[in-house]
């Protein structure tokens, strides 16, 4: 792989770009206004909340919210990774796709040196009867060993002796994190006398390996490294291997074998993260893929630890149309040994009864907690809060509070009220500093500035630097100064483009929402809106300085 994309050839690439065509060759779309509308392709709806506006190069859905530039699109539509999308829209408009800067570890010779090493285990498999009976003995049919391509690395060092002649292709089999330099500079195999199961990305490529060991040597899986090709936050276990076409939901297990055994059983839609906790990024893969997904866990107290973490770092993710459930399997079961011994049916049954999100966090916080009185009640709140506070804003976050507000027994208002004031009385006992009791207007203010500049980019192109947007320090006016700079340095801007700079960053979400509120303003409106704005800004920056210097 060669260096990182230019900035230039990705703008000049969205300048290109006709969204509404890129997207309407997918979507059935019509057209609204300067808008167009249709079904959203990333959840299931009857009525049409997904719009896409070639002006701002930008779509957005309202009932999941799905969004983004042309590339965002085609990544998740087509499960591409971005430099793919980038390519397949090059390709689209005949342009090559240049590349800056030193190249990285070349990334094309470890996916060739990976196939090669798959290829090599899965020969290796069929000379070597333990391991085979192995597979046999854990109820594997030859079939789903084909379809997962599983394989075996030999005792020694068989790799090294077949592709590390050079020292270029010993420097690459480490690379790949195929095999190891330790401290002495001795190079070993690292997978050897395991069973082998390649990692494949979501085009087929083989981007690492896991492998077991047959028998009680530890640890019991390796995992690849972190390489230039594969990164543990991104992959999922069995999503290549998932049947094309729509799955109607996705089911996050836990290891290598639960996967096979689900899909030898004809349970489609299983996947495992690879020896992480899943990541926001692969929940979103997953959403993308199906509108929901389940997480199984076992049944014993660990399993429910695991599943409180799994909330807890899922809620952020969580929205309309979004729909996340719990399933716990028996204690002592995971889901291969269940399949296995219980059939199909009986694991889709455990499936079906698993908790809504929203059921499983009321069971949970409920727990030591007695509803019969108000003590309980209050405490059942409390400990609410830190998972609201987690929750973006917007319906999911709305539906939480009702369902809490039903469980506590008070008025959903009420709750909202008590929720959101408390944790500043209860934290500070002195009163709340100026600076923070300041800072709410400055937030909501810059916040309007930068939808100005999202909807309005070329009041940016056309302006003089704005030094006095150094003086404010608050987070969401550094974004619309962030933003103004951007708009301010290129010839046109458009409000993909800006979007495709905080691709990968915290502020992405809050800019789609941005650009997804239409101002319903003119450009002249616009251009007094933005400067009556900076004005107000440096006056209440002005004010907020002497509050601070004044003593309490
Ligand atoms: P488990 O220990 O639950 O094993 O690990 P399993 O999936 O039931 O596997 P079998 O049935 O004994 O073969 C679950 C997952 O945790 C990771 C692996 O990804 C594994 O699939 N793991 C486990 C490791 O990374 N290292 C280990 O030593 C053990
Ligand atoms: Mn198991």
């Amino acid at each position: 792989m060669a260096g990182p994309i230019p900035r230039e050839f990705i703008d000049d690439l969205l300048d290109r770009a006709d969204i509404a065509e890129i997207i309407g060759e997918r979507v059935k779309l019509t057209r609204a206004g300067r808008e167009y509308k249709g079904l959203c392709p990333f959840h299931q709806e009857k009525t049409p909340s997904f719009t896409v506006s070639p002006a701002k190069g930008f779509f957005h859905c309202f009932g999941c919210g799905a969004h983004g530039s042309a590339l965002s699109f085609l990544m998740q539509h087509d499960r591409l990774d971005f430099p793919a999308a980038v390519e397949a829209l090059a390709d689209r408009y005949g342009l090559e796709v240049p590349r800056t800067g030193p190249s990285r570890p070349s990334g094309k010779g470890l996916y060739e040196l990976l196939q090669d090493a798959s290829r090599h285990y899965i020969e290796q498999l069929k000379s070597h009867s333990a391991a085979k009976e192995y597979l046999q003995g854990r109820g594997l049919t030859g079939a789903i060993a084909r379809d997962f391509a599983l394989g075996y690395s030999p005792k020694g060092n068989s790799l090294l002796a077949r592709f590390g002649q050079t020292e270029e292709d010993r420097r690459r089999l480490v690379d790949a994190g195929l095999a190891i330099r330790n401290d002495s500079g001795d190079l070993y195999d690292r997978f050897r006398d395991r069973i082998m199961f390649p990692i494949r990305d979501r085009r087929g490529r083989v981007a690492s390996f896991g492998g077991r060991a047959m028998g009680e040597a530890q640890p019991k899986y390796m995992n690849g490294p972190e390489t230039p090709v594969f990164h543990k936050g991104r992959e999922l276990y069995g999503l290549y291997e998932m049947p094309r076409g729509k799955v109607p939901q996705c089911l996050l297990v836990e290891g290598y074998m639960d996967v096979i055994g689900l899909a030898q059983h004809g349970v489609a839609g299983a996947v495992a993260p690879l020896g992480t906790a899943v990541t926001p990024r692969q929940l979103t893969r997953l959403f993308g893929i199906a509108p929901s997904v389940v997480f199984c866990f076992d049944g014993d107290a660990a399993g429910r630890r695991a599943a409180e973490r799994a909330m807890e770092r899922t809620l952020p993710e969580m929205r309309a149309g979004r729909e996340l459930g719990f399933a716990f399997l028996p204690e002592g079961e995971d889901p291969d040994s269940f399949v296995q011994s219980k059939g199909a049916a009986a694991f889709r049954e455990i499936i079906e009864q698993a908790a809504p999100m929203s059921e499983f966090m009321m069971a949970t916080l409920s727990q030591k907690c007695d509803m019969a009185t108000i003590e309980g009640r209050d405490r059942m709140a409390e400990r609410a809060r830190p998972l609201i506070a987690k929750t973006p804003v917007g319906v999911y976050r709305d539906l939480l509070f009702a369902r809490l507000a039903q469980e506590v027994g008070l008025e959903e208002e009420r709750l909202r009220q008590l929720l959101q004031a408390a944790p500043e009385r209860r934290r500070t006992a002195r009163p709340v500093p100026a600076q923070s009791a300041a800072s709410g207007p400055f937030d909501t203010l810059g916040e309007s500035l930068a939808g100005l500049i999202l909807n309005f980019p070329e009041l940016a192109s056309a302006s003089e630097p704005l030094p006095e947007l150094d003086y404010f320090p608050e987070s969401r006016v550094a974004l619309f100064k962030d933003l103004f700079e951007h708009a301010r340095a290129m010839p046109t801007a458009n409000a993909a483009k800006l979007l495709e700079r905080y691709r990968d960053l915290k502020e992405h979400g809050l800019i789609a929402r941005l650009l997804a509120r239409n101002s319903g303003l003119n450009p002249q409106q616009a251009e007094r809106e933005l400067s009556g704005g900076i004005e107000r800004l440096a006056k209440e920056n002005a004010l907020r300085q002497m509050a601070a210097r004044t003593p309490d």
